[in-house]
């Protein structure tokens, strides 16, 4: 049977972005969060680098924005980047104060109590040290120690195993004027989709570098809530923004294991099959560059050599420095046979970051009443053609904050007046082809790393876009008959992150951060400031 949930906020999410929001909104209104795993299966969880906030009175906010804004090659709405970089400190004393710890320069001192300072690291594309981290996995600690305030908290209500299938709006879909009121939501254990009902609905769904082969992401990266808000009739912008991290270990038993920028920032080197750095070819920051500078050097070495991966090495570092610093990949690189005090590692660039999404304001808010998007499903304007490392825990805690803070405020004048119909699945019946999902998954994130990954040309573009066509035909019939099960949602929804990435890279005449394309190879001056904004059509039907 299904079930029917009222709440006041349903955050669709579980990770740094929906946790934070969560809790921020918990004292004042009964919340439902939702993963689709397990709580801590997002991307959070992963993170390694750390949180770039200014912390060092030697370092200063308008630092921190330049760089930003330096990095994003010009489509980064400074007002969103201010908003966010003014916002650090508070952000990370928010999160000490629920129970985080990062890593310090010093103990505090036992007679004093004078509290120690924060290590502070560097990344590619900071002029400054203001990377606040815990050891090498920042994300973890982040995730637990947000977790254990949820679960405490008596206003929320977990629902891990839940799977939003697609937004509920007043109207139908697409119509003018409508209001989101909740959501679909599958419960992947009872095997039912069941109705949730809310007053204000939140996107913290996360990215969706899943659609490409090789990968940073954890599985459930598949831009589930940027295909539902396209689906509702939300506009979707800069999706051709997507990065690409240059140093993923190469191994075949862990190509989604990333090794942190901020080995980088500690010292490590780039270097060739020979032993030669090369970096400073490319640009005079050297290993230190943006990531999109960094990710396009490996992958044009790579090409130019014919060969599998390139390496990494801090070996000339201090070895209690490395073991101290980057314990868990230390540890790991020690399983797999390689030792980082002693030897290179081989990497190779893999999809990391969704920088485009749903377009929200400084509230969070979308096109879409009653609708809000934080974290890596959002596009707030802080990252324009390539996010620069670890603003983007940053830009989850800040919009967290102001969409709670608005959600607050509008929670008091609305009401749960509309009834959400029954799913109705009087029409499907059980598939007797899974295969035809698994088969489309592997094509789809094929083509995408082929056809559309750090180079790109308008043909191999375009024939991406035939095979989604192709894909989504299949997809749609697929999905009016079967009953539905998470792979096929996630597919469905991967189709369409990649239709959007595919026809918003159509649309760049131009190379750009992240996107480059051998057709037209240089930045055109007059496309500063535009971002690529793809707005749904009318009908439902439509792309
Ligand atoms: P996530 O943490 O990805 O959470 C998404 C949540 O949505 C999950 O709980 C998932 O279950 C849920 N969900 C998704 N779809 C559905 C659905 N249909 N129904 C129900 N639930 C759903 N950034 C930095 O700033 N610093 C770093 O050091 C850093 N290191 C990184 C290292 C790695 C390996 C990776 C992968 C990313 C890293 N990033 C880093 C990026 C950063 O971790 C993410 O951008 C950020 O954690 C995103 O948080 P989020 O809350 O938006 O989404
Ligand atoms: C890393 O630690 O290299 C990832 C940082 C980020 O993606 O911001």
């Amino acid at each position: 049977m299904s079930l029917s949930h009222d709440f006041d906020v349903l955050v669709i999410g579980s990770g740094a972005a929906g946790l934070s929001l969560a809790l921020m909104v918990a004292d004042h209104a009964k919340v439902a969060v939702l993963s689709k795993n397990k709580i801590s299966s997002g991307s959070t969880s992963w993170a390694q680098g750390g949180i770039a906030a200014v912390l060092d009175d030697r370092d200063s906010t308008e630092a921190h924005i330049e760089d930003t804004l330096a990095a994003g090659g010009g489509l980064c709405d400074y007002e969103a980047v201010k908003f966010v970089v003014d916002q650090g400190k508070v952000a990370i004393n928010w999160l000490i104060k629920n129970g985080a710890d990062f890593t310090k320069d010093h103990e505090p001192d036992k007679e004093t109590s004078v509290e120690g300072d924060y290590h502070l690291t560097k990344e590619g594309g900071h002029s400054f040290r203001r990377v606040v981290h815990s050891a090498d996995a920042t994300g973890k600690e982040v995730q637990i120690s947000l977790e254990k305030q949820v679960r405490a908290h008596k206003n929320i209500t977990l629902f891990e195993h839940h799977m939003a299938v697609d937004l509920v709006s007043d109207k139908k879909p697409r119509a003018k004027k409508q209001k989101c009121i909740g959501a679909y939501v599958l419960d992947t254990k009872r095997g039912k989709i069941d109705a949730f009902r809310a007053k204000t609905t939140v996107l913290a769904t996360g990215g969706g570098s899943r659609a490409y082969l090789y990968t940073s992401n954890p599985d459930g990266s598949t831009g589930d809530g940027i295909a539902m808000a396209w689906r509702l009739g939300c506009r979707v912008a800069n999706m051709e923004f997507n990065q690409f991290h240059p140093t993923c270990l190469y191994h075949p038993e862990a190509r989604t294991f990333l090794l942190t920028e901020a080995l980088r920032g500690e010292g490590a080197y780039l270097r060739l099959p020979n032993g030669k750095r090369f970096m400073d070819r490319f640009d005079e920051r050297g290993e230190l560059a943006p990531r999109d500078i960094v990710a396009h050097a490996i992958d044009h070495e790579m090409k130019r050599l014919g060969v599998d991966c390139l390496y990494l090495d801090i070996s000339h570092k201090d070895d209690d420095f490395i073991k101290e610093h980057f314990p868990t990949i230390y540890k790991r690189c020690l399983k797999l046979g390689y030792d980082l005090t002693s030897d290179p590692v081989p990497i190779v660039p893999a999809a990391h970051y969704t920088c485009g999404g749903v377009m929200a304001d400084l509230k969070a808010r979308t096109d879409i009443k009653n609708l809000y998007a934080i974290g890596e499903v959002a596009h707030s304007g802080l990252h324009g053609a390539n996010r620069m490392a670890s603003n983007s825990l940053l830009e989850c805690m800040v919009f967290a904050n102001s969409a709670s803070e608005n959600i607050l405020k509008t929670l008091k004048t609305e009401k749960l007046d509309t009834v959400i119909k029954p799913w109705d699945e009087s029409r499907v019946t059980d598939s007797d082809e899974e295969v035809v999902v698994s088969h489309n998954w592997n094509e789809l994130r094929h083509f995408m790393w082929d056809y559309v990954g750090i180079v790109r040309t308008t043909r191999r573009l375009q024939r991406a876009a035939r095979r989604i066509d192709m894909l989504a035909g299949e997809i749609r019939e697929y999905y009016s008959h079967f009953r539905i099960s998470p792979d096929l949602l996630e597919l469905r929804n991967l189709v369409t992150v990649a239709d959007l990435i595919v026809h918003s890279a159509m649309n760049r005449t131009e190379s750009r951060g992240l996107h480059y394309t051998l057709d037209f190879p240089e930045t055109d001056p007059d496309l500063d400031g535009r971002s690529t904004i793809l707005k749904p059509p009318r009908s439902p039907s439509g792309r």
